[in-house]
């Protein structure tokens, strides 16, 4: 196992999103957005907040709400252990300090408990990539963060092909973040990945963003349908 070992269920609050996602508010603000693993962050409340559309999807929504936050916190405090032994891989402008991050992401937590109102919330949906319970089209944009290239040990590059053609199907555009994973390691195929979606007329394109924490984490793939 590499990097940071299983898949966390982690806590990112709105801003972190839209600027990982290299999104201005605006743009969030254009259609309904799918959030795919939503995990247990702040950003479909703070998408909301704001006069938004989202809905969140992840497997871990089939769990008792306050057992998935007590989770969630006991993962982000094994991230933090984790980064204070790694403190040279990560870029510190985003975030100030590691107590600036713990307080963010702790405070994106506290935002997704207060917003899940029970386990039947229909804004958080338990559903698992590569089969989503949303009709073709549904959402103008579809956001995947820290799960596909994020962990290649758990997910096969069919897997990977399958998600993203499950993402495509529901939304006109699907972004994903980040390229490497927690060793900090490229995903190898993501140009195999591309080309086979690109013979399906899909558009893809690696954008820069301004957003970094992880060292080399600095893209994004950005897919459009025809
Ligand atoms: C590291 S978290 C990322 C959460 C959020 N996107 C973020 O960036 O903070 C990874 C999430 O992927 C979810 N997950 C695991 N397998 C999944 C699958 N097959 N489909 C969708 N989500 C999955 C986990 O439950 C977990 O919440």
């Amino acid at each position: 196992m590499r990097g940071i070992g299983d898949i966390i269920v982690s806590s990112r609050p709105y801003e972190e999103y839209r600027d990982m996602f290299g999104l201005t508010d605006a743009e969030l603000l254009a259609g309904p957005v799918l959030d795919c693993p939503g995990g247990a962050g702040g950003f479909a409340a703070g998408l909301r907040a704001r006069g938004g559309e989202v809905v969140s999807a992840d497997p871990a929504y089939a769990e008792d709400p306050a057992a998935l936050v007590a989770r969630s916190r006991a993962g982000l405090e094994h991230g933090l252990r984790y980064l204070a032994e790694n403190r040279d891989s990560y870029v510190w402008t985003w975030f100030d300090s590691a107590e600036d991050l713990a307080e963010r992401r702790l405070g994106a937590l506290d935002a997704f408990a207060r917003d899940r109102r029970d386990l039947a919330d229909p804004r958080y949906v338990p559903a698992a990539l590569p089969d989503l319970p949303f009709a073709d089209g549904a959402f103008r944009l579809a956001l995947s963060g820290y799960l596909l290239f994020a962990y290649p040990d758990h997910l096969d590059p069919e897997a990977h092909e399958a998600a993203l053609r499950e993402l495509l199907r529901v939304a006109g555009e699907v972004r994903v973040y980040p390229l490497i994973d927690t060793a900090y390691v490229r995903y190898p195929g993501i140009d195999d990945l591309r080309s086979a979606l690109e013979r399906d007329g899909v558009a893809s394109e690696v954008r820069r963003v301004d957003y970094a924490f992880q060292a080399g984490a600095d893209e994004v793939l950005v897919l459009s349908r025809p």
